[in-house]
């Protein structure tokens, strides 16, 4: 059947070139309830590389609301990771390409405010929302390198003798693994850590028994991601590192880091995995540097968990 026609006397009208569709309301909703497709569909329209999975592994780590609108359909979100009594992370935060630039990110930034008052935060935000944050008054901090590809291990160099025994961690090294990533990180993580561990592969470097460096290893996005990896110096942090680019060797392998030169950042490189993005950590409440760790051998956070987990 034809669609409808138009005609007035006898004549037949031409739909019109444009067409007015009303504005329609959203309303809040707790991110729990909502179905991993409909989330997936949302990281999808932005060009995330989020599966289903990793959606999962986040609404179990933290919290969050999501914008619906009078159907259901999701057409933003908005997720917060919280680690003690006063501090969070902030991420996640899409709105659909449609609504952007309608106000949706602040009406659900001011949500996640109503729910954390008073917390320090950070987060990663990416160059379309840094505007966003800045009106919020996040302070910016340093340049989140987002580091991937097809991994494989440098040729061109021959490693230096392992800074100590490297080994597989297990569920006994989690208290030691959460404590370095707390001085590397600032705060401690260790709900976290857990559940990072639960999905993980880890390598730790020892000096007798003491960790003095780990590197976890999940399913992410298009491959793994490395993160986080937790060290006192470059050279431990390339140790610790290598084993799971030898894992992984000829596979998608991905690495946030803050490192912008240094042997680290020219491991990776070697690694075939460039630079690939960038963002920029933001801070509202305490800075960064209110959180590092005083002296010469303090444990660096050398990969973050995730950009959004930071
Ligand atoms: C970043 C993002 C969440 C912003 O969402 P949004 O709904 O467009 O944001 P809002 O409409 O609430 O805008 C917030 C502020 O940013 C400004 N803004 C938003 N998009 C902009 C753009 N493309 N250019 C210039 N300014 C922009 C708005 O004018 C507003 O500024 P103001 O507070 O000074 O008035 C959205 O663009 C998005 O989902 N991008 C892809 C995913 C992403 O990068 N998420 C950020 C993760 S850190």
């Amino acid at each position: 059947m034809s669609p409808v026609r138009q005609s007035f006397r006898g004549k037949e009208l031409k739909p019109s070139e444009s067409l007015k569709i009303d504005a329609f309301s959203m309303r809040i909703a707790d991110i729990e309830g909502v179905e991993l497709d409909r989330l997936h569909a949302l990281s999808l329209s932005v060009g995330w590389p989020h599966r289903a999975e990793d959606w999962q592994f986040l609404r179990e780590t933290g919290h969050g609301f999501v914008a619906l609108d009078e159907i259901g359909r999701v057409l933003g979100s908005a997720m917060w990771f919280e680690h003690g009594p006063d501090f969070a992370t902030v991420g996640m935060v899409i709105t659909s390409p449609r609504l952007q630039t309608l106000g949706a990110a602040q009406w659900l930034m001011q949500r996640v405010f109503d729910k954390i008052p008073q917390r320090d935060l950070r987060l990663n935000a990416t160059r379309a929302a840094r505007r966003l944050y800045l009106s919020l008054d996040f302070q910016p901090e340093k340049t989140v390198y987002q580091c991937q590809g097809i991994a494989r291990v440098p040729t061109t160099e021959s490693p230096a003798e392992a800074p100590g025994d490297i080994r597989i961690l297990d569920a006994s090294d989690i208290p030691a693994t959460i404590a370095l990533d707390a001085a590397g990180f600032g705060v401690k993580r260790p709900a976290l850590i857990e559940r990072l561990f639960a999905h993980s592969v880890g390598y730790g470097l020892f000096d007798g028994n003491k960790l003095t460096a780990f590197a976890l290893c999940r399913p992410f996005g298009r491959g793994h991601v490395v993160g986080p990896v937790v060290a006192e110096s470059d050279a431990d942090a390339v140790a610790i590192l290598r084993p799971h680019v030898a894992d992984h060797s000829g596979t998608f392998l991905r690495v946030d880091t803050h490192m912008d030169s240094g042997e680290f950042a020219a491991f990776l490189s070697h690694a075939a995995m460039p630079v690939f993005d960038t963002v920029l950590t933001m801070s509202l409440g305490k800075r960064l540097a209110d959180f590092a760790a005083r002296g010469e051998a303090s444990p660096k956070t050398y990969a973050l968990a995730s950009q959004t987990l930071g």
